[in-house]
C-alpha cells in the first residue's frame, strides 16, 4: 500500500469488529510508532497496552467524570458503568505517554515526536486492514485514569489509540485544500 493512499484512507474508527487485535499486529503498530522522527533521538514515548482490566479501569475514570456533570445519582452511576463496559470491550487500547523533559523547548520536541508515533501507528493500522480512534481529553491527566494505564510519575498520556477491525468506516470528513492555508514566501 502507498502511504498516500493510507492517509486517505484513514478514518477515526469508533465501532470495532470483537475480533482482538493480534500480538503479532499490536507489535507491528507498535514498531512502526518507535520509528518516527525525534528530535535528540530522546525516543520520549512510551507505549502502555492496556488489557480488559485496565480498560475497564480506564473507562471507569472516565465515566466518573462525566457522571459528575450529572444531577441524577442513579443516571450518573449508568454512564459510568456503561463507559467502563464500552472501554473493556474495546478489541485494543493503547495508552501513548511521553515522558516529561523539564526543559520547555525538549518538552515540546517530545509531544510533537510522541504525536507522529500516534500517526505512524494510525497509518500501520490501515496498511493491516484495522481502523484506529485517537482520544485525548482531560482524562489523560486524572490519577485514575493513569493509575488504570500505569503511567510511572515522570511521563504524561498524550493520547489514547484505540484500534480493531472497523465495523463501518464513515466517509471523509471535509477538510480545505492545503492551498488555502499555504503561503509561497519567496
Ligand atoms: C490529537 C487528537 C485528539 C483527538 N481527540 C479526540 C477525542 O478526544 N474524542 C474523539 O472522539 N475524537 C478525537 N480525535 C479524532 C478527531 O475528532 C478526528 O480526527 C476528526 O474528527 C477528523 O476525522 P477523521 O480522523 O475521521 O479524519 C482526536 C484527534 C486528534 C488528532
Amino acid at each position: 500500500m502507498q502511504v498516500r493512499d493510507a492517509i486517505r484512507a484513514r478514518r477515526s474508527i469508533k465501532r470495532f469488529d470483537s475480533r482482538p487485535v493480534t500480538r503479532e499486529e499490536i507489535e507491528a503498530l507498535l514498531d512502526a510508532a518507535a520509528l518516527a522522527p525525534n528530535h535528540r533521538l530522546t525516543q520520549p514515548w512510551r507505549f502502555y497496552v492496556l488489557g480488559p482490566e485496565a480498560r475497564h479501569a480506564y473507562g471507569l475514570a472516565l465515566g466518573e467524570r462525566k457522571a459528575r456533570k450529572l444531577e441524577d445519582a442513579e443516571r450518573g452511576r449508568e454512564v459510568r458503568e456503561t463507559v467502563a463496559r464500552e472501554h473493556r470491550d474495546l478489541p485494543l487500547m493503547i495508552a501513548v505517554a511521553v515522558v516529561n523533559a523539564t526543559d520547555p523547548e525538549i518538552r515540546e520536541e517530545d509531544y510533537a515526536a510522541a504525536m507522529m508515533a500516534v500517526q505512524n501507528m494510525a497509518l500501520a493500522a490501515v496498511e493491516l486492514g484495522l481502523g484506529s480512534h485517537i482520544k485525548t481529553g482531560g482524562v489523560m491527566s486524572d490519577p485514575a485514569a493513569r493509575a488504570a494505564a500505569g503511567v510511572a510519575d515522570n511521563e504524561r498520556i498524550v493520547a489514547i489509540v484505540n484500534v480493531g477491525v472497523p465495523l463501518d468506516v464513515p466517509p471523509t470528513k471535509p477538510r480545505e485544500p492545503a492551498a488555502r492555508f499555504t503561503t509561497w514566501v519567496p
